[in-house]
């Protein structure tokens, strides 16, 4: 019984240390990882903090006008971001937000994840 319960303790302890020590590399809950092409083609997934951007600006800001209310279903290759400014391009672009240069900044995930959103607890 005591095991378990030092077991249970630790296992928490694990956890909140997950939660509130991690830094942003790996994302949080509710974050949405893209990843249908970005590992596939050398680069670790996509990790967007939804969260943050829903907080920042109006739902239709980006539904639909910019992206498909729908994990995954929008075609988005770094031609569109840097040279034709779609998608995250329309404000990561030096104007609204930082210019899509420092790849880490987007491509924080770690190989495995998958497209959607992000659940369960952080690697
Ligand atoms: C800055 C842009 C932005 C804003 C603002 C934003 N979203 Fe999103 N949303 C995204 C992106 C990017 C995705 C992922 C699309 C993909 O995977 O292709 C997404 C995905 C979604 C999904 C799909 C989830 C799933 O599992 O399929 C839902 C639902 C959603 N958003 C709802 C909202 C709501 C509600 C708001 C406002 C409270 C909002 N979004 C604001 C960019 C935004
Ligand atoms: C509607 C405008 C808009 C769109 C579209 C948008 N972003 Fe952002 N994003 C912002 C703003 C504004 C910030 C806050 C940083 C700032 O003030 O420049 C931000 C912050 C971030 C951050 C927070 C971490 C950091 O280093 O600042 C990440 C990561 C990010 N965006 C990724 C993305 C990705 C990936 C996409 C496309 C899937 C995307 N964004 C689409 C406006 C946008
Ligand atoms: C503003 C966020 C952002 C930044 C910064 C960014 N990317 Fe991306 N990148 C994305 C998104 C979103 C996708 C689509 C992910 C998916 O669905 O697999 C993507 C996809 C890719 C892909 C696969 C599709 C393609 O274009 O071939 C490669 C390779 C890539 N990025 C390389 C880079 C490199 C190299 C950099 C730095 C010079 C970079 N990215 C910077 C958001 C970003």
């Amino acid at each position: 019984m005591k095991k378990v319960r030092i077991g249970i303790v630790l296992g928490m302890a694990l956890l909140f240390s997950f939660l509130f020590v991690g830094d942003h590399v790996s994302g949080y809950f509710g974050d949405m990882i893209l990843n249908s092409k970005a590992e596939k083609r050398g680069m670790p997934p996509v990790v967007f903090p939804h969260w943050y951007h829903r907080a920042e600006f109006k739902c239709k800001v980006c539904h639909p006008a910019i992206f498909e209310m729908r994990s995954g279903a929008n075609d988005i290759d770094m031609k569109k971001i840097i040279i034709d400014g779609q998608f995250c391009g329309k404000c990561h672009n030096g104007t609204i937000s930082w210019k899509p240069i420092d790849c880490a900044r987007c491509h924080s995930g770690v190989p495995g994840m998958k497209t959607g959103v992000l659940e369960g607890f952080p690697k």
